[in-house]
């Protein structure tokens, strides 16, 4: 059983990424043979700051790690140093249709019609799409917000088959077994991001013990009675509750009935949080110090990444009549 899934490389993560995709992927490398990729090609698809785009991709790629993505376990590695990407992500866009890419909802909403938007925005999913396909992934772990991409590589890999012989393996969407939507912490009915400007909105997994308890105490709840998991009517203890959740894998509703008013709970939440988020900082920290070891991590899992991705790019071009030496 093969797993693939991407990330940008945005840098520094936060909880909600943490609970929300990458405990994920540390469970799944447990059973399944799993290539976990920084997609900093597709990160072009955007204007970016070349520095920021490098100290984004070495920050993400020690997250990951940091997290407990286990480079002896899974084929951790960097889009850009496998190849096969963009020469499959060509065949891709010369599978797909304008049609098929113009439908795409993510497109529509960032590319928003302007005619200066990049031509590679346009053709992301296909990029996408090769990076799955390439990998001959059985399952793909994404958030809801990339289920139509899955949907695309899944057409895109059956009409390949049909009209060149079977080559690519049609993955599965995966929604994840564990894990948790984690919202904003000042604003509980937006889900937890990176763009918000509102410092105590979002636990980084580099803040200190201090900050950590000190964004929980100040999180917003509610004037209700007592402690209960009511998402519709009390995001924000809901949410609280569910990080909690997530942590403990006991339920939510189990958890709220432990307590009968919020210090407690706040206080208990992040007693649990700095218990996971410390080891994680250190980690990251150390890595971040030590870029030779960082670097090796990387040769590692592009050299393996290569073997796979190589194999199938020369099975997809021979099977289209491109001449493979
Ligand atoms: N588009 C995904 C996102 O924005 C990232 C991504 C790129 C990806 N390639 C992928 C996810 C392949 C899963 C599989 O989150």
């Amino acid at each position: 059983m093969r797993v693939l899934s991407g990330i940008q490389p945005t840098g520094m993560a936060h909880i909600g990424n943490y609970y929300g995709a990458i405990v994920n992927w540390v469970r799944e490398q447990e059973t399944a043979e799993s290539f976990y990729c920084v997609v900093d090609l597709h990160a072009l698809t955007i204007e970016v700051d070349p520095k920021e785009l490098e100290s984004g991709t070495l920050d993400t790629f020690a997250t990951l790690i940091a997290c407990g993505i286990d480079p002896n376990k899974s084929t951790l590695f960097v889009q850009s140093h496998v190849a096969a990407h963009p020469m499959l992500g060509w065949i891709m866009e010369c599978t797909a249709s304008m049609g098929e890419l113009n439908r795409m909802t993510q497109f529509k909403d960032k590319g928003r019609g302007s005619d200066s938007v990049k031509a590679g925005l346009f053709t992301y999913p296909a990029l996408m799409a090769a990076d799955i396909l390439a990998y001959q992934a059985d399952r793909v772990p994404v958030g809801d917000d990339q289920k139509q991409h899955l949907e695309l590589a899944r057409d895109l890999a059956t009409r390949f088959n049909r009209l060149y012989g079977e080559t690519f393996k049609v993955p599965e969407p995966q929604i994840p077994s564990v894990g948790a939507r984690v919202m904003d912490l000042t604003d509980p009915t937006k889900k937890m991001s990176k763009s918000s400007k509102v410092m105590n909105s979002k636990i980084y997994i580099t803040d200190s013990d201090k900050e950590i308890q000190k964004k929980i105490s100040r999180a917003v709840t509610d004037t209700f009675e007592g402690v209960a998991y009511d998402p519709q009517n009390r995001p924000g203890v809901a949410n609280l509750l569910e990080i909690f959740s997530v942590i403990t894998l006991q339920k939510p509703q189990d958890i709220a009935e432990k307590y009968s008013t919020y210090g407690p709970l706040k206080k208990d939440l992040s007693d649990a949080l700095i218990e996971q988020i410390s080891p994680v900082r250190e980690r990251f920290i150390e890595l971040q110090n030590d870029k030779g070891e960082l670097f090796a991590l990387m040769q590692k899992g592009a050299s393996r990444a290569i073997e796979v991705a190589e194999e199938t790019s020369r099975r997809a071009r021979r099977a289209m009549g491109l001449v493979v030496i």
